[in-house]
């Protein structure tokens, strides 16, 4: 095929993008995007600080505008995101133990029902490990309402929409390192006590290589019965096109890695400012990167 979506289609797989709601009434950007993705993650429009912007008062009209164009236009959404520390509401901020858990979880259950039936997989919860050594858990007000707030989360979110898959999703995670292996053993340990889990997203924001374990590291999740996706890939540096050909055979490699996202179309849309690690030039243009991935695929 001759776009990226029907390509990874034929494949089985999708290929989508992060898509801002203001963009889409530009029309090289919709024109783009229409062409090539078959798949839409709201960049920003579904967190927290936008959804519910004062308590228990939500927001869903820039989310919606992504949602209608995906569903008008036949491609998935994945939902993107449930819990995060980062761009959380300042009453969210403001707020600590079982007030915030009480208010999380009604975060998650008010917009998993509002959306449920139309997101193909959610992010439930966001990069809530740790980076460095330690494996463990990244500090916020979040897990300081104790160490079982994401499968809280995640029990909330399957109650709310059942048919969705839910993901957890992080960043430099991308080879077999003690932060991977820190969300790994979670993942072991939610799947042996029935946790509701189906994903884990790799944002895989990379520069100029990616580890020579990468396609092992998705290979060894997979296997304890999850899929995996690639949910933000952008890759900055002089090697960016046989980067991105390395992490789409990577993923077409492992039968359950289910599909591929780049964070946003054009490098004048990415919020690397600066470091074009995107496949379309600013003028719309197919950058030696694409031609790369859709070989690949
Ligand atoms: C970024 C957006 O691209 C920016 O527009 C925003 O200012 C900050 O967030 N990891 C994530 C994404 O999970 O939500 C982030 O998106 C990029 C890093």
């Amino acid at each position: 095929a001759t776009t990226l979506g029907a390509s990874a289609a034929e494949k089985g797989r999708y290929f989508g993008t992060a898509v801002a709601a203001f963009k889409l009434s530009d029309s090289q950007y919709v024109t783009i995007l229409n062409r090539e993705f078959n798949s839409v993650t709201a960049e920003n429009e579904m967190k927290w600080d936008a959804t519910e912007p004062s308590q228990g008062r939500f927001s869903y009209t820039n989310a919606d505008r992504i949602v209608n164009h995906a569903r008008a236009n036949g491609m998935s959404i994945r939902g993107h995101a449930l819990l995060w520390h980062a761009q959380q509401p300042a009453w969210a901020q403001n707020m600590s133990g079982s007030a915030l858990r009480s208010a999380a979880i009604n975060h998650v259950t008010q917009v998993a029902s509002y959306y449920r039936g139309k997101i193909h997989s959610w992010d439930v919860v966001n990069e809530a490990f740790a980076d460095g050594t330690s494996g463990g858990r990244r500090d916020s007000n979040l897990q300081r309402t104790g160490n079982d707030w994401i499968e809280a989360a995640f029990r909330a979110a399957r109650a709310a929409d059942p048919n969705a898959k839910l993901c957890y999703n992080d960043y430099n995670t991308d080879g077999v390192n003690a932060k991977s292996t820190g969300i790994y053993n979670m993942v072991r340990d939610f799947k042996a006590r029935g946790v509701p889990i189906d994903c884990v997203g790799f944002q895989s924001h990379l520069t100029n290589s990616v580890p020579s374990d990468y396609q092992a590291n998705l290979q060894r999740f997979a296997d304890l019965g999850v899929d995996v996706q690639i949910t933000e890939l952008d890759i900055a540096g002089s090697n960016q096109a046989a980067v991105y050909g390395t992490v789409t055979r990577a993923c077409l490699a492992v039968p359950r890695c289910t599909g591929i996202t780049v964070w946003g179309i054009r490098d004048s849309d990415s919020w690397r400012t600066g470091q074009n690690p995107l496949l379309f030039d600013a003028n719309g243009n197919k950058k030696p990167a694409y031609t790369a991935v859709l070989d690949a695929l």
